[in-house]
């Protein structure tokens, strides 16, 4: 005869076994969250934002200020990347995405947005002023300029700049996927580097605070040499970026059209809600794209970046060649992600 207690274990582990078998052999040893605050970020250039993200959480600041603050390093960092010095798009204009959320699925994104500087501050402004989630292209510069950020002079980086140039002797148009001589993993050769150059576009951050709060912020100038009015899933709720204060934060990085064909980082959040840890929650996503994209799979990178609510990390992408960037209160480091593709 079973007790009340044993009876209750037995019915609760029956029903995992019948619902979700798989996923509840997936499930990581329980991380035991002390208070301690996390911040996770996409590529290399991870650790400068992590720095300006730490600042806040470092000092018991709000996640949301934090993720924030972080990838506006980025912003700022006039390379051809992210921010206004970035590759433009193929008529030589640069129009840049950009989404924040926070731990009571407030969220703002901008997206086609020219000319000013912190799109990740517009998308907050979005959040926090207007009654929308999403304001693009005229009308989210026309807001910008009416909160009071200034109208700035598209210059492009010295790397953008010549990335342009070289591009435009043949005008291919053909999405390359997104690369980057890692500091972690060295350089390599990458197949669908057409250019030969540093190639990756986003910055994606999520991070935990002292108070066990999650937020997520992603800013991009999207693909280089895109169409005009091209817009990726980097300010996609759901896709790009999704946070949800009882499960986990995720952000995205790669060829966007096949992160918003999967609702990515919504998909990786439902997995990691039915028990998988970051890492297999992020690799079950990425499998799904390679088994969408079948041939295709092997010229798109796309990669997936998750914090679980109990401050557990992982990561997962198509290609090899991606990792991120982790500050804690012990460590400042680069995480090298697993991939499909060896
Ligand atoms: N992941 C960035 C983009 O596709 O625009």
């Amino acid at each position: 005869m079973l007790d009340r207690k044993s009876f209750l274990q037995s019915s609760l582990l029956g029903l995992a076994g019948i619902s979700f078998p798989l996923k509840w052999k997936s499930l990581s040893p329980k991380t035991v969250w002390q208070n301690q605050p996390l911040v996770v970020s996409t590529w290399d250039a991870g650790i400068e934002a992590n720095k300006g993200a730490w600042k806040i959480l470092g000092n018991g600041g709000r996640a949301l200020d934090a993720v924030e603050a972080g990838v506006m390093v980025t912003e700022s960092s006039q390379n051809c990347c992210v921010g206004l010095g970035a590759n433009p798009d193929r008529d030589g204009f640069v129009t840049l995405d950009a989404s924040i959320m926070d731990e009571h699925f407030n969220c703002g994104s901008v997206a086609f947005l020219e000319r000013i500087k912190h799109p990740i501050s517009v998308a907050r402004r979005v959040m926090e002023k207007t009654p929308h989630v999403m304001l693009v292209g005229a009308g989210a510069q026309q807001f910008a300029v009416a909160e009071g950020f200034p109208l700035e002079e598209q210059k492009l980086s010295p790397d953008a700049e010549k990335n342009y140039n070289e591009w435009q002797k043949e005008h291919k148009y053909r999405p390359i996927v997104n690369i980057e001589n890692s500091k972690s993993h060295g350089p390599h050769d990458n197949i669908f580097d057409l250019s030969g150059h540093f190639n990756h576009d986003t910055i994606g951050m999520v991070a935990l605070d002292a108070r066990g709060n999650l937020s997520g912020s992603c800013t991009t100038s999207g693909m280089g040499f895109k169409m005009r009015g091209r817009v990726g899933d980097s300010p996609i709720i759901g896709a790009g970026l999704f946070v949800d204060n009882e499960v986990g934060a995720v952000t995205a990085t790669g060829q966007g059209e096949d992160v918003i064909r999967v609702c990515g980082a919504h998909s990786v959040i439902e997995y990691m809600r039915q028990g998988l840890a970051p890492e297999e929650a992020c690799r079950k996503a990425v499998e799904r794209i390679a088994r969408i994209k079948g041939e295709g799979a092997k010229q798109i990178q796309v990669a997936f970046l998750a914090l679980s609510k109990e401050g557990e990390h992982g990561a997962y992408a198509i290609q090899k060649g991606f990792s991120y960037a982790l500050h804690d209160q012990n460590d400042e480091k680069l995480v090298a992600s697993k991939s499909y593709f060896s």
